[in-house]
């Protein structure tokens, strides 16, 4: 079984294939800008797009992956380094605190704008309920999608 992360091609060890893809990401590719938080799809922290679609990673069994496009944390930036527009933005609005669960906010965020380029509020709110923050940068993040910012 191959994993196609990032654009590139990744086996999938015999052993590993009934592990979380959270998982196999940390633990065996070495893809650790993904973060586990709470592994019970509760907090986001472990968000990656799953054929451009906001995914837990956590309670995905990576056997469920094959077959899909995943982006990660480390692969949303261009090809050549050149940051997502979303990146640039969280950077100029001082976003991330403690940055734990910032990953995982955009990639649900960068989820949410392939879909959506222009959210209102409640779209914005609805794609972003999962992803929890414990210092509260919510508001930035809400502040830089809700004002297109991106
Ligand atoms: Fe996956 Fe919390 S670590 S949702």
């Amino acid at each position: 079984m191959d994993l196609q992360i990032n654009g590139r091609r990744h086996a999938v060890a015999a052993e590993w294939r009934d592990e979380s893809l959270l998982h196999v990401l940390r633990e065996h590719l070495g893809l650790v800008g993904t973060k586990f938080g709470c592994g019970m799809g509760l907090c986001g922290a472990c968000t990656v797009m799953l054929d451009g679609v906001a995914t837990r990673s956590c309670v995905l069994p990576v056997s469920a992956a094959a077959g899909h496009e995943l982006t990660t944390i480390e692969g949303l930036a261009g090809a050549d380094g050149t940051p997502h527009p979303l990146q640039r933005q969280w950077l100029e609005h001082q976003v991330p605190q403690c940055g734990y669960c910032q990953a995982g906010q955009l990639m649900s965020a960068a989820a949410l704008l392939k879909q959506n380029p222009r959210p209102d509020a409640a779209a914005c709110e609805a794609a972003m309920a999962g992803n929890l923050c414990r210092c509260g940068t919510q508001q930035r993040i809400r502040g830089v999608l809700i004002q297109g910012l991106a």
